[in-house]
């Protein structure tokens, strides 16, 4: 067990961003490693989840959950090993699920319920990913939300990221006529077509994603799973079906805004094509996340759910890991490794 005298490194918020963020937004700080109480458990980080929330979590303005405040540990979901214990619940060598913050040791209260412990045998990074909020994302966005059905067109937006790579591959799955991806660049276009079985690939970056968009769906989109909000939702929104569905999942486009955002201009189709646009928040669906496992799991196993990592190393090049979410550079799930 590292000693106290040992040092945790923290990266802590320092200045809200305006824009990316960037070298002024998080610092390093070093303190030491803290000691468990009563209960408690001194856990190691190993792996930390990047996520676009991260940078809304960063701003003061209302989100899932309360701004990071100035000076806190960054905070984000991590899996960590358990490296000293006062806790009947966790044992030396267990590998635990949690908010985790950026830095190297982090203390797991048998209290916090929210830290659990991973079974055996699951891939550590798992619970980050396809097994974790991104899965069950795209599980309840495209099933719940989306109520995807057979012979949907069905159209993804982020679709070679970590939510909407799986999003695209459930809808298929669940048997839609089609499953069309968007995304950036032709490497991702041909992931997740040649990888993933998507019908066909958008390259946004390309242009005319309109005009693209008519010519993939000419009877229209029946769901569309929004990922990225701006110009891309707006041309999904020209090209519904009757009766369509669009799942608001995330905006990307405007995380990282410093203007507010505008509403969509091509809202009036949702009368004209008498569609339904709704939001969601994973966290509603909790009480059910056992059971959506337990299918992405079944789905993994029969080897019809495929999802990728891109790793980083270092934990302090988290708040450069950060910005390739933005810039587009990850392809799948976007993890630091410590
Ligand atoms: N509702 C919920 O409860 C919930 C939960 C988890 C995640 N989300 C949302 O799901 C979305 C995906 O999150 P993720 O963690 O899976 O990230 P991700 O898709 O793995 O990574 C983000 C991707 O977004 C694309 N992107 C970034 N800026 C863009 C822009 N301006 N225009 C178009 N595409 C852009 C990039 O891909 P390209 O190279 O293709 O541009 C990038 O790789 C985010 O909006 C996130 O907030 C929502």
């Amino acid at each position: 067990m590292p000693k106290t005298t040992d040092v945790n490194r923290q990266l802590v918020l320092v200045k809200r961003p305006t824009g990316m963020a960037d070298g002024d937004t998080v610092g390093m700080r070093n303190t030491w490693v803290p000691a468990p109480g009563p209960g408690e458990a001194l856990a190691r980080v190993r792996f930390l989840s990047i996520d676009p929330a991260i940078r809304t979590w960063m701003a003061d303005t209302p989100g899932d959950l309360p701004p990071i405040e100035v000076g806190d540990v960054v905070r984000s979901a991590g899996v960590a090993e358990i490296v000293g214990s006062n806790s009947e619940r966790y044992r030396p060598g267990d590998l635990v699920f949690g908010m985790t913050g950026w830095q190297d040791y982090v203390i797991a209260d048998e209290a916090d319920r929210a830290m659990r412990v991973l079974p055996p045998g699951i891939e550590p990074t798992a619970p980050l990913g396809v097994l974790g909020i991104n899965g069950l994302t795209a599980y309840f966005g495209m099933l719940d939300v989306g109520r995807v059905s057979a012979g949907a067109v069905v159209v993804v937006s982020g679709a070679a990221g970590a939510t909407g790579s799986i999003a695209g591959q459930i809808a298929r799955i669940k048997g839609a006529a089609k499953v069309i991806g968007i995304a950036g660049g032709p490497d991702k276009c041909k992931w997740i077509v040649d990888d993933l079985g998507f019908d066909e690939a958008i390259d946004y970056r390309a242009g005319g994603l309109e005009t693209a968009l008519q010519a993939a769906a000419p009877q229209g989109i029946d769901l569309y799973y929004d990922n990225v909000g701006g110009s891309i939702l707006d041309a999904c929104l020209a090209n519904l079906a009757h009766g369509a569905r669009v799942v608001l999942c995330g905006f990307i486009s405007g995380y990282n805004a410093t203007e507010p955002i505008t509403g969509p201009a091509n809202y009036p189709m949702l009368i004209f094509r008498s569609a339904t646009m709704a939001g969601f928040e994973i966290q509603n669906y909790a009480d059910r996340y056992a059971s959506a496992q337990a299918d992405i799991v079944q789905w993994i196993a029969a080897g019809r759910l495929k999802s990728a990592e891109h790793v980083i190393d270092g934990l302090e090049r988290a708040p450069d890991a950060l910005n390739l979410l933005f810039s587009g550079a990850n392809t799948g799930k976007l993890v630091v490794r410590i």
